[in-house]
Protein backbone atom coordinates (compact mmCIF):
# COMPACT_ATOMS: atom_id res chain seq x y z
CA UNK A 1 0.00 0.00 0.00
CA UNK A 2 1.33 3.41 -0.83
CA UNK A 3 0.50 6.47 1.53
CA UNK A 4 0.26 10.03 -0.22
CA UNK A 5 2.22 11.70 2.57
CA UNK A 6 0.02 14.35 2.65
CA UNK A 7 -3.26 12.38 2.97
CA UNK A 8 -5.84 13.01 5.62
CA UNK A 9 -4.35 10.66 7.61
CA UNK A 10 -4.07 11.86 11.27
CA UNK A 11 -2.75 8.95 12.70
CA UNK A 12 -0.30 6.26 12.25
CA UNK A 13 -1.91 3.60 9.59
CA UNK A 14 -0.89 0.47 7.84
CA UNK A 15 -0.92 -2.94 7.70
CA UNK A 16 -0.73 -3.04 11.59
CA UNK A 17 -3.74 -0.78 11.79
CA UNK A 18 -4.31 2.74 12.91
CA UNK A 19 -2.70 3.77 15.79
CA UNK A 20 -3.30 6.65 18.03
CA UNK A 21 -2.86 10.12 16.78
CA UNK A 22 0.18 12.14 18.27
CA UNK A 23 0.05 15.32 19.27
CA UNK A 24 3.09 17.77 20.08
CA UNK A 25 4.04 21.28 20.56
CA UNK A 26 6.76 23.26 18.06
CA UNK A 27 9.85 24.33 19.98
CA UNK A 28 8.66 22.54 22.70
CA UNK A 29 11.11 19.80 22.86
CA UNK A 30 10.04 17.95 25.88
CA UNK A 31 6.31 18.90 25.61
CA UNK A 32 4.86 16.22 23.71
CA UNK A 33 2.79 13.52 24.46
CA UNK A 34 2.21 10.08 23.07
CA UNK A 35 -0.19 7.43 23.66
CA UNK A 36 2.11 4.53 22.35
CA UNK A 37 4.69 2.90 23.53
CA UNK A 38 8.71 3.16 23.18
CA UNK A 39 9.25 2.48 19.43
CA UNK A 40 6.79 4.88 18.74
CA UNK A 41 7.84 7.47 20.85
CA UNK A 42 11.19 7.03 19.07
CA UNK A 43 9.27 7.46 15.82
CA UNK A 44 7.87 10.51 16.54
CA UNK A 45 11.25 11.86 18.21
CA UNK A 46 12.75 11.62 15.00
CA UNK A 47 9.63 12.98 13.06
CA UNK A 48 9.49 15.76 15.87
CA UNK A 49 13.38 16.81 14.67
CA UNK A 50 12.71 16.41 11.18
CA UNK A 51 9.63 18.38 11.56
CA UNK A 52 11.60 21.47 12.85
CA UNK A 53 14.55 21.25 10.91
CA UNK A 54 12.56 21.61 7.65
CA UNK A 55 11.51 24.79 9.17
CA UNK A 56 7.72 24.70 7.71
CA UNK A 57 9.26 24.42 4.33
CA UNK A 58 6.09 23.98 2.24
CA UNK A 59 5.15 20.52 1.83
CA UNK A 60 6.71 19.39 5.16
CA UNK A 61 4.72 21.28 7.00
CA UNK A 62 1.40 22.68 6.58
CA UNK A 63 -1.57 24.37 7.90
CA UNK A 64 -4.57 22.05 8.80
CA UNK A 65 -7.91 23.53 11.03
CA UNK A 66 -5.23 26.28 12.26
CA UNK A 67 -3.08 23.55 13.51
CA UNK A 68 0.31 22.46 11.80
CA UNK A 69 1.02 19.49 10.67
CA UNK A 70 3.56 17.55 9.33
CA UNK A 71 4.20 14.24 8.04
CA UNK A 72 6.70 11.57 6.91
CA UNK A 73 6.76 7.93 6.11
CA UNK A 74 8.62 5.51 7.82
CA UNK A 75 9.49 2.28 7.06
CA UNK A 76 8.09 0.04 9.36
CA UNK A 77 7.70 -3.79 7.77
CA UNK A 78 5.21 -2.15 5.21
CA UNK A 79 5.07 1.84 5.30
CA UNK A 80 2.81 3.62 7.19
CA UNK A 81 2.02 6.93 7.76
CA UNK A 82 2.76 8.81 10.85
CA UNK A 83 1.24 12.76 10.99
CA UNK A 84 2.19 14.90 13.97
CA UNK A 85 -0.48 17.42 14.58
CA UNK A 86 1.01 20.43 16.50
CA UNK A 87 -0.40 23.97 16.93
CA UNK A 88 1.76 26.89 17.82
CA UNK A 89 -0.16 29.42 19.42
CA UNK A 90 1.90 32.06 20.17
CA UNK A 91 2.94 32.39 16.24
CA UNK A 92 1.00 33.39 13.14
CA UNK A 93 2.68 30.84 11.35
CA UNK A 94 -0.23 28.72 11.23
CA UNK A 95 -2.57 31.59 9.59
CA UNK A 96 -0.66 31.48 6.20
CA UNK A 97 1.26 28.53 5.60
CA UNK A 98 0.24 27.57 2.61
CA UNK A 99 -3.05 26.77 2.44
CA UNK A 100 -4.13 29.34 -0.51
CA UNK A 101 -2.15 29.88 -3.89
CA UNK A 102 -2.89 31.93 -6.97
CA UNK A 103 -1.44 29.60 -9.42
CA UNK A 104 -0.67 29.58 -13.53
CA UNK A 105 -0.72 32.65 -15.88
CA UNK A 106 -4.46 33.24 -15.34
CA UNK A 107 -4.00 34.18 -11.28
CA UNK A 108 -6.51 31.63 -10.40
CA UNK A 109 -7.38 30.33 -6.65
CA UNK A 110 -6.39 27.50 -5.13
CA UNK A 111 -6.52 26.20 -1.42
CA UNK A 112 -5.16 22.69 -0.01
CA UNK A 113 -7.37 20.67 1.44
CA UNK A 114 -6.43 17.64 2.78
CA UNK A 115 -2.99 17.96 1.49
CA UNK A 116 -4.14 18.43 -2.33
CA UNK A 117 -3.88 21.96 -4.30
CA UNK A 118 -7.70 22.32 -5.86
CA UNK A 119 -8.52 24.86 -7.74
CA UNK A 120 -11.86 26.98 -6.76
CA UNK A 121 -14.94 27.08 -8.50
CA UNK A 122 -17.11 30.38 -9.37
CA UNK A 123 -19.66 28.84 -7.40
CA UNK A 124 -20.97 30.18 -3.94
CA UNK A 125 -17.82 32.73 -4.67
CA UNK A 126 -18.33 36.72 -2.95
CA UNK A 127 -15.42 39.24 -2.18
CA UNK A 128 -15.87 38.58 1.81
CA UNK A 129 -14.03 35.06 0.25
CA UNK A 130 -11.67 37.63 -1.69
CA UNK A 131 -10.99 39.85 1.16
CA UNK A 132 -10.01 36.35 3.20
CA UNK A 133 -7.98 35.30 0.46
CA UNK A 134 -5.86 38.09 0.48
CA UNK A 135 -5.16 38.49 3.78
CA UNK A 136 -3.83 35.03 4.08
CA UNK A 137 -1.30 35.93 1.62
CA UNK A 138 0.24 38.59 2.87
CA UNK A 139 -2.02 41.39 1.41
CA UNK A 140 -3.81 43.98 3.52
CA UNK A 141 -5.31 45.19 0.16
CA UNK A 142 -8.06 43.20 -2.50
CA UNK A 143 -9.11 44.27 -5.83
CA UNK A 144 -11.18 41.63 -7.25
CA UNK A 145 -12.01 37.90 -8.19
CA UNK A 146 -13.41 37.20 -11.68
CA UNK A 147 -14.18 34.41 -13.09
CA UNK A 148 -13.01 32.45 -16.31
CA UNK A 149 -13.51 29.16 -18.04
CA UNK A 150 -12.16 26.05 -16.41
CA UNK A 151 -11.17 24.78 -20.19
CA UNK A 152 -9.42 28.21 -20.21
CA UNK A 153 -6.83 27.29 -17.73
CA UNK A 154 -3.26 25.07 -17.68
CA UNK A 155 -4.71 21.45 -17.74
CA UNK A 156 -2.99 20.62 -14.47
CA UNK A 157 -4.94 23.00 -12.44
CA UNK A 158 -8.40 21.90 -13.98
CA UNK A 159 -8.11 18.20 -12.02
CA UNK A 160 -8.86 18.62 -8.66
CA UNK A 161 -11.40 21.57 -7.98
CA UNK A 162 -13.23 22.49 -5.05
CA UNK A 163 -16.33 25.34 -4.27
CA UNK A 164 -16.23 27.19 -1.06
CA UNK A 165 -19.60 28.92 0.63
CA UNK A 166 -19.60 30.62 4.03
CA UNK A 167 -21.82 28.57 6.29
CA UNK A 168 -22.59 30.96 8.44
CA UNK A 169 -23.02 34.95 8.10
CA UNK A 170 -19.95 37.13 8.97
CA UNK A 171 -20.24 41.23 8.95
CA UNK A 172 -18.28 43.04 6.53
CA UNK A 173 -15.06 43.47 8.85
CA UNK A 174 -14.98 39.90 9.86
CA UNK A 175 -12.42 37.58 7.79
CA UNK A 176 -12.23 33.82 7.76
CA UNK A 177 -9.48 31.10 7.19
CA UNK A 178 -10.52 29.60 4.00
CA UNK A 179 -9.61 26.50 4.99
CA UNK A 180 -12.14 27.01 7.81
CA UNK A 181 -15.02 27.89 5.60
CA UNK A 182 -17.24 24.95 4.28
CA UNK A 183 -16.06 23.34 1.07
CA UNK A 184 -17.00 21.01 -1.50
CA UNK A 185 -14.95 18.39 -2.99
CA UNK A 186 -15.74 18.70 -7.31
CA UNK A 187 -14.96 17.01 -10.51
CA UNK A 188 -16.53 19.41 -12.16
CA UNK A 189 -17.30 23.22 -11.40
CA UNK A 190 -21.35 23.49 -12.21
CA UNK A 191 -20.92 27.24 -13.35
CA UNK A 192 -18.25 26.24 -15.41
CA UNK A 193 -15.92 28.57 -14.18
CA UNK A 194 -13.12 29.27 -11.96
CA UNK A 195 -12.41 32.06 -9.92
CA UNK A 196 -9.31 34.21 -10.13
CA UNK A 197 -8.02 36.48 -7.15
CA UNK A 198 -6.19 39.94 -7.75
CA UNK A 199 -4.93 41.37 -4.00
CA UNK A 200 -2.91 44.27 -5.15
CA UNK A 201 -2.37 46.48 -8.18
CA UNK A 202 0.80 46.20 -8.86
CA UNK A 203 3.39 46.12 -12.12
CA UNK A 204 2.23 49.15 -13.24
CA UNK A 205 4.97 52.56 -13.80
CA UNK A 206 2.55 54.98 -14.21
CA UNK A 207 5.16 58.09 -13.75
CA UNK A 208 7.06 56.12 -16.77
CA UNK A 209 6.83 57.00 -20.37
CA UNK A 210 8.93 55.54 -22.96
CA UNK A 211 11.07 58.57 -24.03
CA UNK A 212 14.43 58.40 -25.65
CA UNK A 213 16.77 56.88 -22.95
CA UNK A 214 19.46 59.31 -21.76
CA UNK A 215 22.62 58.68 -20.92
CA UNK A 216 22.88 55.24 -21.90
CA UNK A 217 21.39 52.85 -19.37
CA UNK A 218 21.14 55.14 -16.21
CA UNK A 219 17.28 54.96 -15.29
CA UNK A 220 14.88 57.47 -15.50
CA UNK A 221 12.62 58.24 -12.07
CA UNK A 222 9.54 56.00 -12.45
CA UNK A 223 11.43 53.23 -14.52
CA UNK A 224 11.81 50.79 -11.60
CA UNK A 225 9.33 52.07 -8.79
CA UNK A 226 9.93 48.67 -7.05
CA UNK A 227 13.29 49.57 -6.13
CA UNK A 228 15.08 50.46 -2.88
CA UNK A 229 18.40 51.17 -1.84
CA UNK A 230 19.06 49.30 1.30
CA UNK A 231 21.32 51.25 3.64
CA UNK A 232 23.08 50.36 6.64
CA UNK A 233 24.71 52.69 8.71
CA UNK A 234 24.16 55.17 6.34
CA UNK A 235 25.27 53.32 3.32
CA UNK A 236 24.13 51.33 0.39
CA UNK A 237 24.62 47.76 0.73
CA UNK A 238 21.90 46.05 -0.90
CA UNK A 239 18.72 46.18 -3.38
CA UNK A 240 15.60 45.64 -2.89
CA UNK A 241 11.46 45.35 -4.46
CA UNK A 242 8.92 46.50 -3.39
CA UNK A 243 6.25 44.06 -3.06
CA UNK A 244 3.31 45.15 -0.84
CA UNK A 245 3.11 48.69 0.85
CA UNK A 246 4.71 46.80 3.78
CA UNK A 247 6.77 44.33 2.50
CA UNK A 248 10.34 44.63 0.53
CA UNK A 249 12.33 41.41 -0.95
CA UNK A 250 15.77 41.41 -0.89
CA UNK A 251 18.41 38.53 -0.56
CA UNK A 252 19.40 36.96 2.70
CA UNK A 253 23.39 37.43 2.34
CA UNK A 254 22.53 41.09 2.48
CA UNK A 255 21.10 40.70 5.87
CA UNK A 256 22.98 38.08 7.35
CA UNK A 257 25.30 39.46 9.99
CA UNK A 258 23.58 42.72 10.04
CA UNK A 259 21.07 41.81 11.78
CA UNK A 260 20.63 45.15 13.78
CA UNK A 261 17.29 46.37 12.46
CA UNK A 262 17.86 50.14 13.54
CA UNK A 263 20.93 49.97 11.72
CA UNK A 264 18.68 49.91 8.60
CA UNK A 265 16.84 51.66 6.53
CA UNK A 266 15.50 51.66 2.87
CA UNK A 267 15.14 54.38 0.42
CA UNK A 268 12.36 54.51 -2.21
CA UNK A 269 11.21 56.22 -4.54
CA UNK A 270 14.70 57.32 -6.14
CA UNK A 271 16.77 57.00 -9.13
CA UNK A 272 20.13 58.61 -7.30
CA UNK A 273 21.80 57.85 -4.20
CA UNK A 274 20.67 60.38 -1.40
CA UNK A 275 22.78 62.57 0.45
CA UNK A 276 23.59 61.74 3.69
CA UNK A 277 20.13 61.89 6.21
CA UNK A 278 17.98 61.97 3.62
CA UNK A 279 14.16 60.68 4.21
CA UNK A 280 14.53 57.24 4.38
CA UNK A 281 11.89 54.66 6.02
CA UNK A 282 12.64 52.23 9.22
CA UNK A 283 12.64 48.78 9.21
CA UNK A 284 10.19 46.85 11.55
CA UNK A 285 11.36 43.31 11.43
CA UNK A 286 13.99 41.17 9.09
CA UNK A 287 13.32 37.93 7.95
CA UNK A 288 15.81 35.29 5.93
CA UNK A 289 15.36 31.84 5.37
CA UNK A 290 16.23 29.81 7.77
CA UNK A 291 17.89 27.48 5.66
CA UNK A 292 20.31 30.41 4.20
CA UNK A 293 23.85 29.43 4.99
CA UNK A 294 26.19 32.81 3.91
CA UNK A 295 28.80 29.62 2.77
CA UNK A 296 25.96 28.57 0.95
CA UNK A 297 24.34 29.77 -2.24
CA UNK A 298 20.86 28.78 -1.80
CA UNK A 299 17.76 29.95 -0.19
CA UNK A 300 19.39 33.34 -0.59
CA UNK A 301 15.64 35.18 -0.15
CA UNK A 302 14.94 37.61 2.63
CA UNK A 303 11.85 39.77 3.67
CA UNK A 304 12.16 43.47 5.60
CA UNK A 305 9.23 44.91 6.62
CA UNK A 306 8.76 48.84 6.80
CA UNK A 307 7.48 50.12 10.32
CA UNK A 308 4.55 52.23 8.19
CA UNK A 309 3.41 51.44 4.82
CA UNK A 310 4.18 53.13 1.51
CA UNK A 311 1.96 55.63 -0.80
CA UNK A 312 2.14 53.99 -4.06
CA UNK A 313 2.54 57.45 -6.17
CA UNK A 314 3.82 56.53 -9.44
CA UNK A 315 7.74 56.72 -8.38
CA UNK A 316 7.27 53.82 -5.02
CA UNK A 317 5.13 51.13 -6.73
CA UNK A 318 4.89 47.59 -5.86
CA UNK A 319 6.29 44.81 -8.46
CA UNK A 320 3.96 41.99 -8.55
CA UNK A 321 4.73 38.17 -7.52
CA UNK A 322 4.50 35.72 -9.96
CA UNK A 323 2.20 32.62 -9.61
CA UNK A 324 2.58 29.45 -8.40
CA UNK A 325 4.09 27.47 -11.29
CA UNK A 326 4.62 30.32 -13.51
CA UNK A 327 7.49 29.60 -16.01
CA UNK A 328 9.78 32.06 -17.45
CA UNK A 329 11.24 30.73 -20.36
CA UNK A 330 14.63 30.67 -21.50
CA UNK A 331 15.32 33.76 -23.57
CA UNK A 332 12.53 36.09 -21.54
CA UNK A 333 13.82 39.50 -22.06
CA UNK A 334 14.01 40.70 -18.31
CA UNK A 335 15.56 43.46 -16.32
CA UNK A 336 17.77 44.09 -13.88
CA UNK A 337 18.44 47.33 -11.67
CA UNK A 338 20.41 49.01 -8.69
CA UNK A 339 23.19 51.04 -7.72
CA UNK A 340 26.18 48.54 -7.43
CA UNK A 341 29.23 48.43 -8.99
CA UNK A 342 29.76 49.18 -12.74
CA UNK A 343 32.98 47.19 -12.75
CA UNK A 344 34.25 44.09 -10.35
CA UNK A 345 35.45 45.65 -7.30
CA UNK A 346 33.96 49.22 -8.47
CA UNK A 347 32.42 51.57 -6.01
CA UNK A 348 28.80 52.10 -5.98
CA UNK A 349 27.38 53.65 -8.57
CA UNK A 350 25.02 57.40 -7.89
CA UNK A 351 22.45 56.78 -10.72
CA UNK A 352 20.53 53.82 -10.47
CA UNK A 353 21.63 51.79 -13.69
CA UNK A 354 19.67 49.25 -15.34
CA UNK A 355 20.28 46.37 -18.23
CA UNK A 356 18.18 44.27 -19.84
CA UNK A 357 19.14 40.74 -19.76
CA UNK A 358 17.45 37.42 -21.27
CA UNK A 359 16.38 34.42 -18.67
CA UNK A 360 18.65 31.63 -19.47
CA UNK A 361 17.74 28.21 -18.83
CA UNK A 362 19.31 26.14 -15.67
CA UNK A 363 20.50 23.74 -18.32
CA UNK A 364 22.68 25.96 -20.43
CA UNK A 365 24.21 27.84 -16.86
CA UNK A 366 24.72 24.12 -15.60
CA UNK A 367 27.51 23.41 -18.27
CA UNK A 368 30.72 22.39 -17.44
CA UNK A 369 32.21 25.59 -19.05
CA UNK A 370 29.15 27.96 -17.24
CA UNK A 371 28.16 26.91 -13.55
CA UNK A 372 29.34 23.31 -13.28
CA UNK A 373 26.00 22.46 -12.14
CA UNK A 374 26.04 24.65 -8.89
CA UNK A 375 22.53 26.60 -10.16
CA UNK A 376 19.99 24.62 -8.10
CA UNK A 377 16.10 24.99 -8.31
CA UNK A 378 16.20 28.03 -5.58
CA UNK A 379 18.41 29.83 -8.89
CA UNK A 380 17.93 31.78 -11.96
CA UNK A 381 20.35 32.78 -14.20
CA UNK A 382 20.18 35.58 -16.82
CA UNK A 383 22.74 37.29 -18.62
CA UNK A 384 24.87 36.93 -21.76
CA UNK A 385 27.33 33.95 -22.47
CA UNK A 386 29.41 36.15 -24.22
CA UNK A 387 29.36 38.54 -20.95
CA UNK A 388 29.70 42.42 -21.26
CA UNK A 389 26.53 42.99 -19.19
CA UNK A 390 25.63 41.79 -15.34
CA UNK A 391 24.79 43.03 -12.04
CA UNK A 392 27.89 43.33 -9.60
CA UNK A 393 28.26 43.76 -6.04
CA UNK A 394 25.80 46.18 -4.85
CA UNK A 395 23.16 44.89 -6.79
CA UNK A 396 22.35 42.18 -5.03
CA UNK A 397 18.86 41.69 -3.51
CA UNK A 398 17.15 43.83 -5.74
CA UNK A 399 14.88 43.07 -9.11
CA UNK A 400 15.40 40.95 -11.86
CA UNK A 401 12.14 41.74 -13.13
CA UNK A 402 10.22 40.66 -16.19
CA UNK A 403 7.09 42.07 -18.10
CA UNK A 404 4.77 39.64 -18.73
CA UNK A 405 1.36 40.91 -20.54
CA UNK A 406 1.62 44.33 -19.51
CA UNK A 407 2.56 43.85 -15.58
CA UNK A 408 6.22 43.57 -14.47
CA UNK A 409 6.74 40.46 -12.48
CA UNK A 410 9.46 39.71 -10.15
CA UNK A 411 11.34 36.75 -11.11
CA UNK A 412 14.40 37.08 -9.86
CA UNK A 413 16.55 38.43 -6.81
CA UNK A 414 20.39 39.58 -7.52
CA UNK A 415 22.23 36.72 -5.83
CA UNK A 416 25.82 36.19 -6.99
CA UNK A 417 27.78 35.19 -9.75
CA UNK A 418 31.66 34.68 -10.55
CA UNK A 419 32.99 38.24 -11.51
CA UNK A 420 30.77 40.45 -12.91
CA UNK A 421 29.91 40.57 -16.65
CA UNK A 422 32.89 37.55 -17.41
CA UNK A 423 32.24 35.54 -20.06
CA UNK A 424 30.25 32.49 -19.26
CA UNK A 425 29.64 33.70 -15.65
CA UNK A 426 26.46 34.99 -16.01
CA UNK A 427 24.49 36.62 -13.21
CA UNK A 428 21.89 34.16 -10.83
CA UNK A 429 19.17 35.55 -9.55
CA UNK A 430 17.13 33.92 -6.73
CA UNK A 431 14.32 32.49 -7.80
CA UNK A 432 10.94 33.94 -6.88
CA UNK A 433 8.62 30.72 -7.68
CA UNK A 434 10.67 28.65 -5.65
CA UNK A 435 10.64 30.79 -3.08
CA UNK A 436 6.87 31.97 -3.03
CA UNK A 437 5.48 29.65 -0.32
CA UNK A 438 8.45 31.04 2.02
CA UNK A 439 7.46 34.28 0.96
CA UNK A 440 3.88 33.68 1.65
CA UNK A 441 3.77 32.40 4.96
CA UNK A 442 6.14 35.06 6.02
CA UNK A 443 4.57 38.38 4.95
CA UNK A 444 1.90 37.92 7.41
CA UNK A 445 -0.89 41.01 7.50
CA UNK A 446 -0.14 43.34 10.40
CA UNK A 447 -3.11 44.64 12.42
N1 LIG B 1 26.62 39.22 -4.39
C1 LIG B 1 26.60 40.50 -5.03
C2 LIG B 1 26.13 41.56 -4.06
O1 LIG B 1 26.12 41.32 -2.89
C3 LIG B 1 25.83 40.46 -6.31
C4 LIG B 1 26.63 39.76 -7.30
C5 LIG B 1 25.98 39.63 -8.61
N2 LIG B 1 27.02 39.20 -9.46
C6 LIG B 1 26.92 38.99 -10.73
N3 LIG B 1 27.97 38.69 -11.41
N4 LIG B 1 25.77 39.07 -11.31
O2 LIG B 1 25.84 42.68 -4.41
Amino acid sequence: MSIHPFSTAYSLSGSRGALAPISATIGRKAGYTLDKSPPHRRAANVFLVKCMKTNMEAGQIRCQNQRLSCGIRQKRGTFFLLHLKTWTSDSNQCKSSGSVRVSGRSSVLQVQREGVWKTVCSEDWNNLLGVSACKQLGYNSYVESFFIPLTSIEQNLQYNLVSISLSHNLSQSQTIQLQNATTFSKTQCTSGRVTTLKCLECGFRPKYTMTRIVGGNISRPGQFPWQVSLHFNSEHLCGGSIVTSFWIVTAAHCLFGFTNQSMWRVHVGQTEQPVHGAQSLAVEKMIFHARYRPKGLDYDIALMKLSKPLDFDGFVEPICLPNYGEEFEQGTECWISGWGATEDEGETSVFLRSAMVPILSTKTCNQPEVYQGLISPWMVCAGYLEGGTDSCQGDSGGPLACEDSSLWKLVGATSWGIGCAVRNKPGVYTRITRSLSWIRQHMEVSP
